[in-house]
């Protein structure tokens, strides 16, 4: 039997009044009418809970886009449940965090697209930098603990200190800087947002140094970019070992990208329960524990640190989901990345919309 999953990602909706072509949501986003219903979100939570879930993620898109989001906060919190907002910020009126608040939102995740004003709402696609800045003072005045996001792609990384002195202006706890990951949408914009290794290695020392001069302070969490690495992430911590995703139409992912796998048969919460598909359910199994390993992965060292990369990665890249991850410098694949790294940069992103 599979150990207890630790946290939830709720997708409530993939609606978001922002348009990031780095977002990695599906390219097909699920529209308003295919969303769960409220009863059908407590329910999952319910279920999430009887299945040993602690932490429970309010994402999208944009979860202030729900209505009933108070009630869901309200039950995810009675359940004893830690509630983590995940925000761009817009739509966050004082009142409207103060009652999130009192009903049992634990702690706020804000978007933060660059350091300035101009470059955080180009790559929005809207004018949000200035709400966001108010929504940040709210939080803080709340005494919520704050992280900052910002996703980290050749458009804004030369911009690193300057995004590093915003989220300290916005009283931020913690601050995740998260080289982009190529899934969705930011898959189809890969060719304008795939930084350059210079870019990564004038970044790396500004990112050090803040971490040292913010000890204590504000803690910096820096996510590779791992196309530049020779390993790959260990990503997810292993497929169906910590976290499972319900996307807005209630299918359940092992990891957030899963659909991308087209071969991978995916459950609902329609027809069957969170502890069944966690479980049982051949998707969740397909990639656990080590037995699906063909080599270089399976006699390999590093399997326990890395779990053969990403899963959703080696599909997209090589056609095959049990492929070792092509970033590895071990995969027979790799002159796939090498070949993706060394092509010319495309200069327009497609921003993120509901087709
Ligand atoms: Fe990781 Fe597999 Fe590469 Fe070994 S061969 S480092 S387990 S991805
Ligand atoms: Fe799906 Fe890595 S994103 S396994």
């Amino acid at each position: 039997m599979a150990e207890a999953p630790f946290g939830l990602l709720a997708e409530l909706t993939h609606r978001c009044p922002l348009q990031c072509g780095y977002c990695s949501n599906p390219v097909e986003l699920v529209r308003r009418e295919a969303e769960l219903p409220t009863e059908d979100w407590l329910r999952v939570f319910d279920e999430a809970r009887a299945l040993g879930v602690l932490q429970i993620h309010l994402s999208g898109g944009e979860p202030l886009l729900r209505n009933d989001l108070p009630a869901l906060v309200t039950h995810a919190s009675s359940l004893g449940c830690y509630v983590n907002l995940v925000t761009s910020g817009v739509g966050l009126s004082r009142d409207r965090l103060q009652d999130l608040a009192s009903r049992g939102v634990d702690h706020v995740q804000l978007s933060l697209q660059d350091a300035t004003r101009a470059g955080n709402d180009r790559i929005a696609g809207i004018k949000a930098f200035d709400r966001k800045v108010e929504a940040a003072g709210f939080i803080r005045d709340l005494g919520l603990p704050l992280t900052v996001n910002t996703v980290l792609h050749r458009q804004n990384l030369d911009n690193v200190a300057g995004i590093i002195a915003a989220a300290e202006e916005m009283g931020a706890d913690r601050l995740e800087l998260a080289n982009t990951q190529y899934y969705g949408w930011a898959l189809r914009n890969r060719a304008a947002l795939l930084p350059t290794s210079t870019q990564l290695a004038a970044a790396a020392p500004v990112v050090t140094a803040a971490q040292e001069r913010l000890r204590g302070r504000m803690e910096i969490v820096y996510v590779i970019a791992d196309y530049h690495e020779a390993h790959p992430k260990p990503c997810m911590y292993g497929w169906g070992a910590r976290q499972l995703t319900v996307a807005p139409n209630g299918d359940v992912l092992p990891c957030p990208a899963a659909t991308v796998i087209s071969t991978l048969e995916i459950e609902n919460v329609r027809d069957s329960s969170l502890h069944d598909i966690w479980h049982s359910s051949p998707s969740f199994g397909a990639f656990r524990g080590f037995e699906w390993m063909k080599d270089p992965c399976r006699s390999c060292s590093r399997k326990e640190v890395d779990f053969g990369g990403c899963r959703c990665q080696a599909f997209q890249l090589t056609g095959d989901a049990a492929a070792t991850d092509p970033v590895c410098s071990l995969s027979p694949d790799r002159s796939t990345v090498d070949l993706i790294l060394s092509a010319p940069a495309a200069t327009t992103i497609t921003m993120r919309k509901m087709s």
